[in-house]
């Protein structure tokens, strides 16, 4: 039997903690942008040579949530909601890349603004904060002007922290066919999926 250290078992308790805070929070505020069908397209789609779209957005959505929790502890507060929205949408104007764009630094430089348009799709009402953290979510690349927000910057860092984990970890899903993405998702962010009929 293997026997697990009590300092080993709280930092196992404290991650496991830290995950049901992240699924919670996703679900209370990006659940209709994680049961779209652009977010479905997502996980179909290649991302940073060895990942998806969709894991990407996981990552980055995840990431800023660790961020605004650590620095919570910090009684620097965060709004919650935006990150979320933010994080979730930010790269879904990139879907369709290779139809819609003529080069990599055309991509680069405008799939924000179409993440944009994707978001106002998704969701009813899109704060000035959220907007402003889609559409500078490239900073400090691409020639994007920095966020407007702490919120902002949070997704930009942790954007590029998830973009790397990208190229080094790939995907966690092989091959990436639509009924285990949805599971993987649905089993990390507790969510339903609506099947498509
Ligand atoms: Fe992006
Ligand atoms: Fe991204």
């Amino acid at each position: 039997m293997k026997i697990v250290s009590a300092g080993k078992a709280r930092i196992m308790e404290l991650r496991e903690k830290k995950k049901e805070k992240i699924r919670n929070d996703l679900e209370a505020y990006g659940s209709e942008i994680l049961n779209s069908d652009e977010m479905r397209e997502a996980f179909c789609q290649t991302h940073h040579t060895r990942s998806t779209v969709g894991e990407h957005t996981q990552r980055v959505a995840e990431k800023s949530l660790a961020i605004c929790y650590a620095l919570d502890r910090l009684h620097i507060r965060t709004d919650i909601p935006a990150v979320v929205t933010g994080s979730l949408c930010h790269d879904l104007g990139i879907l369709g890349r290779d139809e819609k764009y003529e080069s990599e630094r055309e991509c680069y430089r405008h799939h924000p603004v179409d993440s944009l348009e994707v978001a106002r799709k998704l969701v009813d009402i899109l704060p000035d904060k959220t907007r402003d953290i889609i559409e500078h979510h490239m900073w400090p690349t691409a020639g994007s002007k920095a966020p407007g927000s702490l919120e902002g910057i949070i997704v930009s860092a942790a954007d590029k922290a998830a973009a790397v984990e990208d190229f080094i970890r790939g995907s966690k899903v092989k091959p990436a066919d639509l009924k285990t993405t949805v599971r993987t998702i649905a089993e990390r962010s507790s969510l339903s999926w609506k099947k498509k009929k």
